[in-house]
Formats: C-alpha cells, sequence, structure tokens
C-alpha cells in the first residue's frame, strides 16, 4: 500500500499530535508517557516549519498516521546536528512506510546542510534499531536505567549518522 508523504503544514498539527500521542500511550517505544500538551506541540510545529527543520507526515486520505522529524538541539553549538523522531501508527507498520519516512527525512536533513542526525532509541526496540542500523547509523552508548516506566526500568541507546 502506498501511503501520501508530505511536509507538514498548519493544518495536519492536531493529526500529528494525536500520532504522537497513540504511539506515546503504548508505552514500549517513546520514552512519553502520553503526547506533550498542544501549545507546546503547536510551538515545535511551527518553528520546525518556519526554520525549514525537516519534519514529514505520511497520509491515509486526510488521516496522519505516521511521522518523521529532525529537529534543533537549541544551541549555536549543535546548529550543524537535529534530533530525530519516528513513529507509526499501529496498523500501519512493517509495510515499508518506516524505511520511506527515514529516507525522505535524511535527505531533507543532509539537503538543509546537517552533518549529524542524533537518536534515542529504547533497547527492546529492536525493529527501530536494526532499521537504524542498516540505514547507517552507529552506536555511540547505552544510559543504563533512564528510562523507567511503571517501575520497570529500561536503558536508552545513542546512535548517530553523519553526513
Ligand atoms: C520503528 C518503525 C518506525 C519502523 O517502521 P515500519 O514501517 O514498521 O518498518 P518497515 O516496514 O519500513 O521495515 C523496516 C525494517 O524493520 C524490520 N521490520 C519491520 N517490521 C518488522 C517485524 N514485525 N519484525 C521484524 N522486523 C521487522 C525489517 O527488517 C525492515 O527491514 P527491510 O526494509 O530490510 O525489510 C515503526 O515500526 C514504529 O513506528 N514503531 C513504533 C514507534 C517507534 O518505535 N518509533 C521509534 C522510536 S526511537
Amino acid at each position: 500500500m502506498s501511503y501520501q508523504i508530505i511536509k507538514i503544514n498548519e493544518n495536519y498539527i492536531d493529526g500529528f499530535a494525536q500520532v504522537v500521542d497513540t504511539v506515546a500511550r503504548e508505552l514500549r517505544y517513546l520514552a512519553f508517557l502520553e503526547g506533550p500538551p498542544r501549545e507546546m506541540t503547536m510551538a515545535y510545529v511551527q518553528r520546525n516549519i518556519a526554520e525549514n527543520w525537516p519534519h514529514i507526515i505520511a497520509l491515509d486520505g486526510e488521516q496522519v498516521i505516521a511521522w518523521a522529524d529532525v529537529a534543533s538541539l537549541n544551541r549555536p553549538v549543535f546548529e550543524h546536528s537535529g534530533v530525530l523522531g519516528i513513529g507509526i501508527l499501529p496498523n500501519y507498520r512493517g509495510q515499508g512506510l518506516g524505511r520511506r519516512l527515514m529516507h525522505t527525512v535524511l535527505e531533507a536533513a543532509q539537503a538543509r546542510g546537517l552533518n549529524r542526525v542524533e537518536l534515542t532509541v529504547r533497547e527492546n526496540n529492536h525493529i527501530a534499531i536494526k532499521l537504524y542500523e542498516s540505514l547507517g547509523f552507529l552506536h555511540e552508548g547505552r544510559h543504563i536505567n533512564a528510562v523507567k516506566i511503571h517501575g520497570q526500568y529500561e536503558n536508552h541507546l545513542s546512535m548517530a549518522l553523519l553526513f
């Protein structure tokens, strides 16, 4: 199945927020228990648009089903870098969409002149880790017990892709 991948715009902020919230509430993949408050998401997306940080979404019809972004690390010394986030609604996983989104968002990161894309991923997220490795991301470290959800600790891995 082929879905439309577009740059995010203001019309899709709530749809994007909904996907983040749904994936967060699964509790297995992100380092969030739920999506951030609406004003925070709004400011985040508006900044990505205004400053041309790569932020794409996938649409099934008009429904946002996935996103990928590479966002600012908020300091002049990190201007050459961005932090990657990605998530897909459960029913749309395992069909090649994640790989397509990664290719598209990394191309945009390179086109923006970034030299480094970094991320953290929970150590049990084997599918995401394999995907990142296959795209050339290197392992940079392990943050032991960095995540704790309902009393369960999990390590966080740091990975980065250098252009
Ligand atoms: C991680 C995620 C973005 C990957 O996207 P996806 O569309 O499911 O993955 P794809 O279908 O593009 O497959 C990518 C690779 O993952 C592997 N993979 C995908 N589904 C798999 C499964 N069910 N079992 C084992 N491997 C699987 C395949 O090896 C595939 O590689 P290939 O292209 O060489 O076949 C997606 O599963 C997701 O949103 N997960 C929840 C949120 C998340 O983990 N975000 C990342 C937080 S750091």
